[in-house]
């Protein structure tokens, strides 16, 4: 009997190229509805180190080959926002502007503002995973930003100002100025507010893979540095947060069908820059845990 009737991984002919930007690379001729091998992972998990946002293009997989892919990463987390789960599968988000029979089929503002996912959570994710299923014709890219070039080029000032500081990360920060944004963002219940308490990480994280320091506070969830009066703090937040976007750290995400993209939150932020909204898009979402940041 030979491997291959065992049912043992093939190994697949790939390339990976990297972009010509701050980070990303493509993963091309990779069939991830086949098994893949752990020499096949292995490279991939190298690239994501090294690159941070792979690009797998034309994935035809189904929603539970998305969930077994992104298994091989860790843990998978579920989203406060259960409501917005793909049928069945609580470990999936749904990402779309899409409103059916009056009811919203997914979370429609889903990264308006820079973030890094689940950064209010105290083990944030290591990566998502996003799978394009329904693209509009203009708009909807994603943008991502590298934490490591922002922290290294950060001015004197600002990293004497932010080094060995913490910061308070919240989900709520945004909730209500999101909900005047939106008609479709649900109220959360009590049992949904007790699941988001406010934490506490680093301002800077060592990456637990890399052992690179990355920025670790973004706009969306970051509500104030640990021990600074409030106006100190602000002024602090705002300062790291606008230096850690800049075009030159970034990589804009022109979505293509079928594209799958996982990026590293312990690295990036993102961000979504949106598209008119009488075009749909929808993308299902899973979301790997990772460490407690040091
Ligand atoms: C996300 C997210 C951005 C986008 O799914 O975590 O931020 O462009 N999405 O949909
Ligand atoms: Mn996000």
């Amino acid at each position: 009997m030979t491997t291959a009737t065992l049912g043992a991984p093939v190994r697949q002919r790939f390339h990976i190229r990297p972009f010509d930007a701050p980070l990303g690379a493509e993963v091309l001729g990779l069939d991830l509805t086949r098994p893949l091998g752990d020499e096949d992972f292995a490279r991939l998990h190298q690239a994501h180190l090294d690159h941070h946002v792979l690009v797998f293009r034309d994935q035809r997989i189904t929603t539970d080959q998305h969930l077994q892919f992104s298994r091989r990463w860790g843990p998978l987390q579920r989203h406060v926002l259960q409501q917005f789960a793909w049928q069945g599968h609580p470990e999936t988000l749904v990402v779309s502007n899409i409103v059916e029979n009056g009811q919203p089929i997914g979370l429609g503002d889903a990264g308006v503002y820079w973030h890094s996912d689940l950064s209010y959570k105290p083990r944030p994710s290591l990566g998502s995973l996003l799978h394009a299923q329904e693209l509009p014709a203009e708009g909807g890219d994603t943008l991502f930003a590298n934490q490591h070039r922002a922290w290294n080029g950060l001015p004197a000032a600002l990293r004497q100002a932010a080094a060995g500081r913490r910061a308070e990360h919240h989900y709520l920060k945004r909730y209500a100025e999101l909900q005047r944004r939106s008609p479709w963002r649900p109220d959360l219940t009590p049992e949904q507010v007790a699941q988001v308490p406010a934490v506490a990480h680093p301002v800077v994280r060592t990456h637990p893979e890399s052992g690179r320091q990355a920025l670790f506070v973004n706009e969306h969830f970051t509500t104030r540095i640990v021990g600074l009066p409030d106006d100190e703090s602000s002024a602090l937040l705002d300062e790291l947060t606008a230096h850690a976007t800049q075009d030159r750290f970034v990589y804009r995400h022109r979505w293509q069908p079928h594209d799958l993209v996982f990026w590293d939150n312990r690295s990036l932020q993102h961000l979504a820059t949106g598209c008119p909204p009488d075009q749909r898009r929808r993308l299902i979402r899973t979301t790997v845990e990772g460490d407690a940041p040091i």
